[in-house]
């Protein structure tokens, strides 16, 4: 890629909460911006937005379960893009039966499916692009990703802790490529994920907590930072967190 062609991005869960104010924030930075996740309309929203504030968007739907789909996503952004250079994984799920006495198997697999096995999959599937470039990846995982949270859930806690596995192999294996990861662990953030929780928060609750912007300037810094930066592990939080 040569100096006038824009920076790109990927983005899974682009379409809403912490992805999509991370697409918006990018795109207002100069990156070009690809969007996935499973709703359309939601993606072509956040296109118009971008597009409306002069940047370059693209939708790209996909369920990040179906490594097919997620393969041809990344060839998808790489051809219309002209090439990669960082990578954010924000796609997630969790279920308000999440204990060992309510939970159920089938969930358990979703979950698993969505949170570690798309991430290894999305990253799959990009890296060939983001070795040429030395890009740049950032899992959104989670406070539970990083300490053990009692509230979090049995396969939500095992899937966001794996996570941080993910991000420290590719680092040791992709340095030589310039490739650089970064395990990225919030706490309570305001968005439409929190209406998974057996006992869902409240405004007043909501308020206190990190909004999808504080996450977008957070990943704004890691991807902004100089490439022989490597920020292998952020965790972040409101200062109410318990
Ligand atoms: N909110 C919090 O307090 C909090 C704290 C720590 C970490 N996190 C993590 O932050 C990430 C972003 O969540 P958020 O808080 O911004 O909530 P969100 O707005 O609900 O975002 C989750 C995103 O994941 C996408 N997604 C879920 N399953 C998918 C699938 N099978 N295929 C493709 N996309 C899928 C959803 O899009 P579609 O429904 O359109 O597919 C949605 O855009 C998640 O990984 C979550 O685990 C959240």
């Amino acid at each position: 890629m040569n100096d006038s062609t824009p920076r790109t991005l990927w983005i899974t869960g682009g379409g809403s909460g912490m992805g999509r104010a991370i697409a918006r924030v990018a795109a207002g930075n100069g990156w070009a911006v690809a969007v996935s996740g499973r709703r359309r309309e939601v993606l072509d929203e956040v296109v118009e937005e971008i597009a409306a504030d002069g940047g370059t968007a693209l939708a790209v739907p996909l369920d990040v379960r179906d490594s097919a789909a997620v393969a041809g996503a990344a060839r998808t952004v790489v051809e219309r893009f002209g090439g990669l250079d960082a990578l954010v994984l924000a796609a997630g799920q969790n279920t308000p039966q999440r204990r060992w006495d309510d939970q159920s198997i089938t969930e358990f697999e979703e979950i698993v499916g969505t949170n570690l096995t798309a991430v290894a999959a999305t990253v799959d599937a990009a890296l060939p692009a983001l070795r040429e470039e030395g890009g740049t990846v950032v899992a959104i995982s989670s406070y539970a990703g990083w300490s053990l949270q009692p509230g979090a859930g049995v396969a939500y806690s095992a899937s966001k802790t794996a996570v941080s596995s993910l991000m420290r192999t590719l680092n040791l294996q992709e340095a030589a490529h310039g490739v650089r990861a970064c395990h990225l662990c919030p706490g309570d953030v305001a968005t439409d994920f929190l209406d998974q929780r057996p006992n869902v928060p409240d405004a007043a609750a909501r308020s206190k907590m990190l909004t999808p912007q504080d996450i977008a300037r957070t990943v704004s810094f890691v991807l902004e930072s100089p490439a022989h930066v490597r920020i292998d592990e952020l965790v972040i939080s409101p200062v109410s967190q318990a």
